[in-house]
């Protein structure tokens, strides 16, 4: 496996083709073994992968802390090679109950100053709003990072789950280097007009949600019941006949997937990254043996045949079920 680099738009970092998106090792999916988490990160480190992907409320503090423990822990060379892009904004409490999105510029500010602290570090790589503010427009909340951009302690601005309309004001407004969006084989929203949008200002994808939460990575069966807790007791893709419907779409991709002599999710992954060079997506493992697969797909070349039969096993819009229950997806300004 040789690690490719992707450029995050014309004003961002070059990073490794996969990311490795942090969330899963802070409660999202089930509990995640600390011990193995780290050892993930120092293994992603140490395969050639730069780019870290946290949320400053993913176990409320918890994700950020245990990055910051496999940074320190890590050997110098790979610690300075990682890239940090966080996200901010959500509300929660200690209950884990939602409160919605904080785009202020007095938010904007102090999640700031927390994260920094949490992460041990002088600056954050990227660092995007979770969702739009309804309230704030995104003017404020993006002229406010640019005001951390310029005083140092952030280098370049996300965004996450917008729409075209959003996406040209924030430009407006400073320099963007990518928007992180849910784009899979089974979520094929942002090919409409998001990806056009981006594509004519020169921003990237980090895409996440490559294998839809698992479900088209090939290791998801019938049956399997997930804590309350666990994001896939409440995925409207996870439920009753939309999981059956769903689970006969992956038998069809692990044909082409047998035939080539790799792994369901290494076709899911290596569709993403077929899909240009302006995408990074993000795979969520939180451990050394998912991540060592997940790793493999950069490897895995797709021609046109391949191409055309993954299209005709997973046509666009084949899968049942949206992407996020209905209260979630009410927050995405990139669904309006
Ligand atoms: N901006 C946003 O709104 C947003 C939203 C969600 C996520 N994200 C970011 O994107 C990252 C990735 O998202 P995601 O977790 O939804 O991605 P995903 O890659 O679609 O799903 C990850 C889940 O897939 C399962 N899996 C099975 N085989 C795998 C393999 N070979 N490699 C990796 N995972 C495998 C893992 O479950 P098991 O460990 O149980 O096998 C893992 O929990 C997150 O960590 C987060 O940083 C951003």
């Amino acid at each position: 496996m040789t690690m490719r680099t992707r450029s995050l738009g014309t004003t961002g970092p070059q990073v490794s083709a996969l990311g490795l998106g942090c969330m899963g090792m802070s409660g999202m999916y089930g509990e995640a073994d600390r011990a193995e988490s780290i050892a993930t990160i120092h293994a992603a480190l140490e395969a050639g992968v730069t780019l870290l992907d946290t949320g400053d409320f993913y176990g409320m503090g918890h994700n950020e802390l245990l990055i910051s423990e496999a940074l320190r822990t890590a050997p110098a060379a790979l610690r300075e090679n990682a890239l940090l892009s966080v996200k901010f904004g959500a509300q929660r409490g200690p209950d884990g109950e939602w409160y919605g999105f904080d785009g202020s510029p007095a938010a904007v500010k102090t999640s700031a100053a927390y994260s920094l602290q949490r992460l041990g570090v002088d600056h954050i790589d990227v660092y995007r709003p979770a969702r739009l503010d309804p309230d704030v427009p995104i003017e404020e909340t993006v002229g406010a990072i640019a005001e951390l951009v310029e005083k140092g302690y952030v280098r370049h601005i996300g965004l996450s789950e917008v729409g075209a309309d959003t996406i040209r004001r924030a430009a407006a407004t400073a320099p963007i280097a990518d928007l992180q969006i849910e784009y899979a084989l089974i979520s094929r929203g942002p090919e409409q007009e998001i990806l056009p949008t981006l594509r004519e200002l020169g921003i990237a994808v980090t895409a996440y949600g490559v294998l839809s939460r698992g479900l088209i990575s090939g290791h998801v069966t019938a049956g399997k019941e997930y804590a309350a807790t666990d994001f896939r007791a409440h995925s409207p893709r996870f439920q009753g006949d939309n999981l059956q419907h769903n689970l006969t779409l992956v038998e069809s991709l692990r044909k082409i997937a047998e035939q080539k002599g790799v792994s369901v999710a290494q076709i899911a992954i290596a569709w993403v990254l077929s899909r240009g060079e302006d995408i990074v997506p993000l795979v969520g493992a939180r451990t050394r043996e998912r991540l060592g697969e997940a790793l493999g797909a950069v490897d895995v070349t797709l021609d046109a045949a391949d191409l055309a039969a993954i299209e005709a096993a997973v046509p666009a819009d084949a899968a049942a079920g949206e992407r996020y229950a209905p209260a979630q997806m009410a927050m995405l300004d990139s669904e309006r």
